[in-house]
C-alpha cells in the first residue's frame, strides 16, 4: 500500500515538474506543457492536487484544502428558469434540494438530481421574505409579509405549523444549529424565539428599530440582528446583554457570524460589506466593489473567504485577509436576490429577479 502510494506520488510529481521545466525554459505560449495542461495556473494546481488525491484516495481531504485556497467558481450548466421572479434561496445541507421563494407568494422545492420542481407550497398570502431548511433537511421555515412564519414538511410538501405573533412584516427566519429553536425578525422591531417542535413563542425581544435579518451565533447563545437604522446589534439571549456595531451608512440587510463566532460579516444597501471583530466591536475591513445594494453575503468554509450578491447583477468572492475581490461571477441579467453555499463550499446557488436559479462550482 505504502509503495503504491509513493510511486503514484513520485510519478505525478515528476510529470508536473517535467511540464513546469519545459514551460519555464521555452516560455512559449503553446509549449507542450500547455497542450498537456490546458488550464490557468490556479486551476492547474487544482487539477494536479485532484488527480494526485484521486490516485491515492484522499479526495475528500484535498477537496477541503482546494475549497479553502484555490477554489475557482464557474457557472455550471445546471439551472432552472421560472416565469416568476425568485426572491430567496436555501440549499439543503445534504445538497439534494433547493427551496426558493417566488414573487407570487409560493415556495418551490426543487430536486437537484432530477432537475424538476418537486412541490409548490402555497399558503402565505403575501411576499415570502426568507426561507431556510432545518439542519436535518426535513423541515423548511418561511417568513412572510403576511406577518406569519410557517413550517413545511420538506419531503411531503405540507404545511406543518403557522407561527403567529409578529404584528408587522416578518423579514427573516433561521433555525438554531441543533434545529430545536427558530428565531424570526420583523418590521415590528422585535425578534422572537419559537420552539421548532411546538410552534410556540418562547421569547420576545424588543429592538426599537426594524429588523431586516437575524441569525444565531454558532453556540446559539446570541443572535446578530441587522437593522434598518444601519446598526448591527449582538444580543445575548439568556443574559440580555447587547453590543452595537456601528459603521454602515444605510440599512444593514444581513449579518452572519463566522464559524468560530469571532467575526461578523455584514452587507448593506450602502453597497459595502464589512467584517467586524466581535470582541472589540470594531470594523476590521470594508469591502468595496459592488455598485449598489448588497443583499446577501456568506462565509465560505474556513472563514477565509466570503461570497456576496447584489442588485448590480453580480456575485463576488472576496479574500478577507486582503479585503480584495478575487472573483466576479457574471451571468445573471437582473438583481441577484439571494445566494447559498454548500457545507463543503464546492457549490454556490443563486437566484435572480428574472426567475433564474443558477449553480456555480
Ligand atoms: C488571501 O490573501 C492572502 C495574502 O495575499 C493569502 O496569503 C491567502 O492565501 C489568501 N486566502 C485565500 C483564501 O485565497
Ligand atoms: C408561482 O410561480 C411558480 C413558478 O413559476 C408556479 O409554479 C406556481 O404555480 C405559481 N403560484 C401561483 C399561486 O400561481
Amino acid at each position: 500500500m505504502k509503495v503504491v502510494f509513493l510511486i503514484s506520488f513520485l510519478r505525478l510529481l515528476l510529470r508536473f515538474l517535467f511540464g513546469f521545466l519545459q514551460h519555464g525554459i521555452k516560455c512559449k505560449p503553446k509549449s507542450r506543457f500547455q497542450k498537456l495542461w490546458p488550464y490557468q495556473p490556479r486551476s492547474l494546481y487544482e487539477h494536479w492536487t485532484r488527480s494526485l488525491s484521486i490516485e491515492i484516495g484522499w479526495i475528500d481531504d484535498f477537496n477541503k484544502i482546494i475549497a479553502q485556497y484555490v477554489k475557482h467558481y464557474q457557472q455550471l450548466p445546471m439551472f432552472y428558469q421560472h416565469s416568476q421572479g425568485v426572491r430567496g434561496i436555501s440549499l439543503s445541507s445534504d445538497c439534494t434540494k433547493i427551496a426558493v421563494s417566488f414573487a407570487n407568494h409560493s415556495i418551490g422545492i426543487l430536486d437537484i438530481k432530477l432537475r424538476n420542481t418537486e412541490f409548490i407550497l402555497k399558503g402565505h398570502s403575501s411576499y415570502v421574505s426568507c426561507i431556510q431548511f432545518s439542519p436535518d433537511c426535513a423541515v423548511i421555515a418561511s417568513s412572510s409579509f403576511d406577518r406569519s412564519v410557517r413550517l413545511w414538511n420538506a419531503h411531503k410538501g405540507e404545511e406543518l405549523r403557522k407561527l403567529i405573533g409578529h404584528t408587522d412584516r416578518v423579514q427573516s427566519v433561521q433555525f438554531s444549529s441543533d434545529g430545536n429553536t427558530i428565531v424570526s425578525g420583523s418590521l415590528d422591531a422585535t425578534i422572537r424565539l419559537w420552539g421548532a417542535a411546538s410552534g410556540k413563542e418562547i421569547k420576545k425581544i424588543h429592538l426599537f428599530s426594524v429588523v431586516l435579518n437575524v441569525q444565531f451565533s454558532p453556540n446559539g447563545q446570541s443572535v446578530v440582528c441587522s437593522m434598518g437604522n444601519g446598526v448591527i446589534r449582538i444580543k445575548d439571549i439568556a443574559l440580555g446583554n447587547e453590543k452595537d456595531l456601528k459603521g454602515h451608512s444605510s440599512a444593514v440587510v444581513a449579518s452572519y457570524f463566522s464559524s468560530d463566532g469571532r467575526y461578523i460579516v455584514s452587507c448593506s444597501s450602502d453597497a459595502t460589506i464589512r467584517i467586524w471583530d466581535v470582541t472589540l466591536g470594531k470594523i476590521i475591513s470594508t469591502l468595496q466593489g459592488h455598485s449598489t445594494n448588497v443583499v446577501d453575503v456568506k462565509f465560505l468554509p474556513g472563514d477565509q473567504t466570503i461570497v456576496s450578491c447584489s442588485y448590480d447583477k453580480t456575485i463576488r468572492v472576496w479574500n478577507i485577509t486582503t479585503g480584495k475581490e478575487t472573483q466576479l461571477l457574471q451571468g445573471h441579467s437582473d438583481w441577484v436576490t439571494g445566494i447559498d453555499v454548500s457545507p463543503d463550499g464546492q457549490v454556490i446557488v443563486s437566484c435572480c429577479e428574472d426567475g433564474m436559479i443558477q449553480m456555480w462550482g
